[in-house]
């Protein structure tokens, strides 16, 4: 066999929230390949990243007032941790805001640059005057243009189920900050997509891509390809574009050039040659694991980006589907939004793992997460059927024949049937028909169970005569478990280590040929417990209780909170601003003709002010005159019908005889500053 070598990447998760199981089925189907490279002696890598830039990712940052740069870094480290619990073997994990990414982005950008594929023009698009930002298509909302249903997205409708264009909504409003946006012109940057349309055709007809992916990329020559923006506006977190001040790479332009690179930042410590795998006339393969979601940015722009910055175009684009849980979307009140940490809490990623491998094919068809199927198949195939094996052979083999296995093969049929699976079983991982390769394994499974209960090795082994064929038939028992566990080495490497510990030897796929006879084994310990439903269910209740802590405390609907929710957080300087004053109330009138004000004379200690506040319906004059409050100082002053009112009172209530003026503690003075 031919040493390949091997470049292999999953998709970059946005550093914008927590790992999910849908995100987990990418990340565990690449894994398996990868380790399935590995086992079969190919130089392989498998890298990935934090997808760290753009606006969703800038604003959350903001809301959590700290900068993108920490926020991507706390992200990362949970991420990461979350990959290594399940098991996952990156060669690299590195993030799109690093100084090989900028580099390398800018590298691409002048290449495309210079061959004219970089297009400029004006564009006019929504703005938020309140925030100065221009508002992606999510961060609109308005009522429906086609069917007048109100709050709907900015660029489709959940009512009808329309698509348009954010301009066209009514009452358009941010939702940043509720304000009407409005128009505003600005130059942006194209990438020329058209312009590769016959190198796209001649590539989609070259590769062997999967029949789903070459049906979208038909579709999309037939609409025809667009240009692609690929500039934004500051603010954005991002990579400048170089010569253009004040823009910005989109987030979709560096992400892709993310996987490149985390190689270079691998290259660079391991001493590998980087042009050897992204180089144009490598001779690499470059795999990308991806979503089915993302399938226009993986067979359009990129393969185009590279091949206009003279880069090699990957080998080919593996596309899957989506997790669904019970049968339906993940869904955050059912609790079936399930965090990665949340299972991890709850039960064993070696679980995960198989079920997805057990359901897993080359297709981008949606994977049902059956929590019942899930506990039934892991508990029947792995407990039932593959621990099982060795669980019957171990005991006498350690108590018996002291831990020694027998120096004869039986069964010389049945045992080449399961080295000969070895071909069938690395094709499917091969082609990521891993449910075949998972059938192929257990039907070798049950076929090793029945020749163990026809045997019957604990009756043999009651009779001084036959104790012998007792330790042959348990030794030929843990050679096919042994077997077994080299073909389920890529889907559980965590157990597989454990029967490496166990049968004292390295499992690799060739090992699968040769068979272990007066070899030492060690003691056996249980490698898998039962999936417990119980555990299911605590799992499921704590993602609905995460999320309801997370998202909204639980709260009397009566209450002032629930009524009125905290707004939006602000920086210090904002509220720094306000200038807050304690303030006599030297005077309160009636005002003749107003029915809820009264008219304020507010001393702060040298200066006076005359306020009108609307707390007629709970203070009388008489009331309040002489007392203490806090006052707004610095308010513009505003007209009103019965005259200027300058500055504004503090009070809380919902209005009528609930009304409360603030008072400040005795000791305080008019005119001093509140903060
Ligand atoms: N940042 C982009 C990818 C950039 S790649 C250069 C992104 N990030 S993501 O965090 O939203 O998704 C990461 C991967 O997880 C994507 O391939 C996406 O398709 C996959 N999944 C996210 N939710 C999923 C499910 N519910 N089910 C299966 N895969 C899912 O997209
Ligand atoms: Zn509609």
């Amino acid at each position: 066999m031919t040493k390949r070598k091997i470049l292999i990447t999953s998709a970059l998760p946005y550093a914008n929230g927590p790992t999910h199981l849908g995100h987990m089925l990418e990340y565990i189907q690449t894994d398996i390949w990868s380790r399935f490279q590995k086992l079969r002696g190919h130089e392989t890598y498998y890298v990935c990243a934090d997808d760290a830039h753009g606006t969703p990712i800038m604003l959350n940052a903001q809301k959590q007032g700290i900068t993108p740069e920490e926020m991507v870094k706390n992200v990362s480290i949970e991420r990461q941790r979350d990959f290594a619990d399940f098991n996952i073997e990156f060669d690299n994990y590195h993030s799109t805001h690093s100084e090989e990414n900028r580099e390398l982005s800018a590298l691409i950008y002048k290449r495309l640059d210079a061959k004219g594929h970089i297009k400029k023009r004006t564009i006019s698009q929504l703005f938020d005057p309140e925030k100065n930002i221009f508002l992606p298509d999510r961060f609109v909302t308005g009522t429906c243009p086609t069917c007048d249903a109100q709050d709907q997205n900015g660029d489709s409708c959940d009512a009808c189920g329309a698509t348009y264009s954010p301009t066209e909504l009514k009452d358009p409003r941010s939702v940043m900050s509720g304000a009407t946006p409005v128009l505003k012109d600005s130059e942006h940057f194209f990438f020329d997509l058209p312009a590769f349309e016959s190198m796209l055709k001649e590539w989609l007809h070259s590769g062997s891509l999967q029949a789903e992916m070459a049906n979208k990329l038909e579709e999309w020559f037939a609409d025809g390809l667009q240009q692609w923006d690929i500039s934004r506006d500051a603010p954005y977190f991002g990579f400048e574009i170089p010569g253009a001040p004040g823009k910005y790479f989109y987030v979709w332009l560096d992400a892709p050039i993310g996987y490149m690179a985390s190689f270079k930042n691998l290259c660079d410590k391991k001493g590998l040659d980087f042009d050897a795998y992204w180089g144009e006339d490598s001779d690499a393969e470059l795999y990308h694991f991806i979503g089915k979601d993302i399938i226009y940015f993986h067979s359009l722009f990129w393969p185009a980006m590279l091949d206009g910055a003279q880069f090699r175009k990957p080998t080919n684009v593996y596309a899957h589907g989506f997790v669904t849980v019970n049968g339906a979307k993940m869904s955050k009140s059912k609790g079936t939004f399930i965090k990665a940490r949340t299972y991890l809490d709850h039960l064993d990623p070696e679980f995960l793992r198989y079920y997805f491998a057990a359901k897993l094919n080359s297709g981008i068809t949606d994977l049902d997460l059956n929590l019942e199927d899930f506990a039934q198949r892991v508990n029947s195939d792995l407990v039932g059927k593959v621990v099982n094996i060795a669980s019957r052979c171990a005991g006498f083999i350690s108590k018996k024949f002291d831990g020694k296995m027998s120096e004869n093969i039986l069964e010389p049929e049945l045992m080449s049937q399961f080295k000969s699976a070895s071909d069938t079983i690395a094709q499917y991982y091969e082609q990521r028909e891993y449910s075949r390769a998972i059938r192929e394994i257990m039907a070798l499974a049950d076929k090793a169970n029945q020749f163990i209960d026809a045997q019957a090795p604990w009756v043999l082994i009651k009779d001084e005569q036959t104790q012998g064929q007792a330790h042959d038939v348990c030794s030929a028992g843990l050679n096919m478990f042994k077997i077994l566990m080299t073909y389920l080495k890529p889907v559980l490497p965590g157990m597989a280590a454990n029967v490496e510990q166990f049968l004292n030897t390295q499992l690799t796929w060739e090992s699968a040929q040769e068979l272990l006879t007066g070899h030492s084994i060690n003691k056996f310990k249980a490698l898998m417990q039962r999936v417990d439903m119980d555990k299911v269910t605590q799992m499921l209740e704590e993602s609905k209780e995460s999320l309801e802590a997370s998202n909204k405390p639980k709260l009397d609907p009566n209450s002032p909170l629930a009524k009125e929710p905290i707004s939006e957080e602000i920086e210090f300087n904002d509220f720094a601003k306000v200038d807050l004053r304690v303030a006599k109330i030297a005077k309160a009138e009636h005002v003749e003709g107003a029915e809820k004000l009264l008219k304020l004379t507010l001393d702060l200690g040298g200066e006076t002010r005359q306020v009108f506040a609307g707390i007629k319906s709970a203070y009388a004059p008489e009331d309040i005159e002489g007392k203490l409050t806090v006052m707004v100082a610095n308010l513009k002053p505003r007209k009103m019908r019965f005259g200027m009112s300058e500055g504004m009172v503090l009070a809380a209530g919902p209005g009528g005889k609930e009304i409360y003026i603030l008072n400040p503690d005795e000791g305080s003075e008019p005119g001093m500053r509140v903060m």
